[in-house]
C-alpha cells in the first residue's frame, strides 16, 4: 500500500457527507470539515449507526478515518456495518478505515488521558470517531477533565480534524452536558418516543456549525438491514 495513500491530502474536504440525502440536508449538505460533533442519545437510541453512516458516507468521498470503539472489535464492526449494506472491508484492508477497540471502562480514570493520547496522534486522519465516550467518563467524578478533555479536542479539530464523540447523554448532568454542547461545532440529538402508538427513533439536528435552514428540525427515522438508517415520516405533530 502506498503509505500516502492513507495520510491527508492537502486539500481537505469542506463537508463530511453521510451519503444518505435527507440526513445531510438535516444537517445543511453535512458536517464541516474540522469539526467537533456530539451525537447524544439513550441505549439504543441509534449513536453508532449514524456515527456509521457518516464513516460510511466519508469513506465514499475517499477521506481516511479513525474509529476508537468501546464497543466493538474489528470484525464485529465490519459484520455490523455490513449488515446495513455499509461495508467498509476493502477500506479497513487498504488502511482507509482503521478501527481501533478500546476497553476504556477497564482503564478506570487514565481512560480519559489515555484517549487524549491515542486522538493526539490521528492529525493526518480527515474523520475521527470516539464510540463511545461514555465509557472513558464513567470513573470521572469531576466535571473539569471532561471539559478540559473537549478542549483538546477542539484543538485537534483545529488542525483540519471532523471529530465525532458519541455521548450517552442520560445521566450527564446539565451542569456537563450544556458546556459540551456549546464547545461542540455540532449537536445531533437522538431520542426513541412514542409516536402514536408505535416507538420511533428521532434525530434534532440542534446545530450545524455554518448551516442555515434545516437545523433545529427533528426527523424520524428507522435502521434497516441491507439499507442502513431510512428517513421516515412522523406522523406526531410537534411543536
Ligand atoms: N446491523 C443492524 N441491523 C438491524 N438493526 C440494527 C443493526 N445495528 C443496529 N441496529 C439497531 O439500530 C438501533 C440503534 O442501534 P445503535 O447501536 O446505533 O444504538 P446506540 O445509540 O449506539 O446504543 P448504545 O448506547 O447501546 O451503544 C437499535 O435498535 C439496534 O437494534
Ligand atoms: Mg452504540
Amino acid at each position: 500500500m502506498n503509505p500516502e495513500n492513507s495520510r491527508r491530502p492537502r486539500t481537505t474536504p469542506n463537508v463530511i457527507s453521510s451519503h444518505n440525502m435527507e440526513l445531510d440536508s438535516k444537517m445543511g449538505g453535512g458536517l464541516p470539515a474540522g469539526s467537533l460533533t456530539l451525537i447524544e442519545g439513550g441505549s439504543g437510541a441509534g449513536k453508532s449507526v449514524l456515527a456509521q453512516q457518516i464513516l460510511w458516507g466519508a469513506l465514499q468521498d475517499g477521506f481516511t478515518s479513525t474509529t476508537f470503539t468501546s464497543e466493538n472489535t474489528v470484525t464485529s464492526l465490519v459484520s455490523q456495518m455490513q449488515k446495513l449494506d455499509l461495508d467498509i472491508l476493502d477500506y479497513v484492508l487498504l488502511g482507509k478505515c482503521r478501527i481501533y477497540p478500546m476497553a476504556l471502562a477497564k482503564l478506570g480514570a487514565v481512560a480519559l488521558p489515555t484517549l487524549l493520547s491515542v486522538l493526539k496522534q490521528q492529525t493526518h486522519r480527515h474523520l475521527v470517531i470516539v464510540d463511545s465516550l461514555t465509557s472513558a467518563i464513567i470513573h470521572t467524578t469531576e466535571n473539569a477533565p471532561i471539559l478540559a478533555f473537549f478542549e483538546q479536542c477542539q484543538r485537534l479539530c483545529a488542525s483540519g480534524v471532523s471529530l465525532i464523540v458519541t455521548l450517552h447523554a442520560q445521566g450527564v448532568s446539565d451542569d456537563l452536558l450544556n458546556p459540551i454542547r456549546s464547545m461542540c461545532d455540532a449537536v445531533l440529538k437522538l431520542r426513541v418516543e412514542q409516536d402514536g402508538n408505535r416507538m420511533m427513533k428521532t434525530l434534532e439536528v440542534s446545530k450545524v456549525r455554518g448551516a442555515g435552514s434545516g437545523t433545529g428540525a427533528i426527523v424520524g427515522f428507522d435502521v434497516e438491514p441491507g439499507w442502513g438508517m431510512r428517513v421516515i415520516p412522523i406522523s406526531k405533530a410537534r411543536g
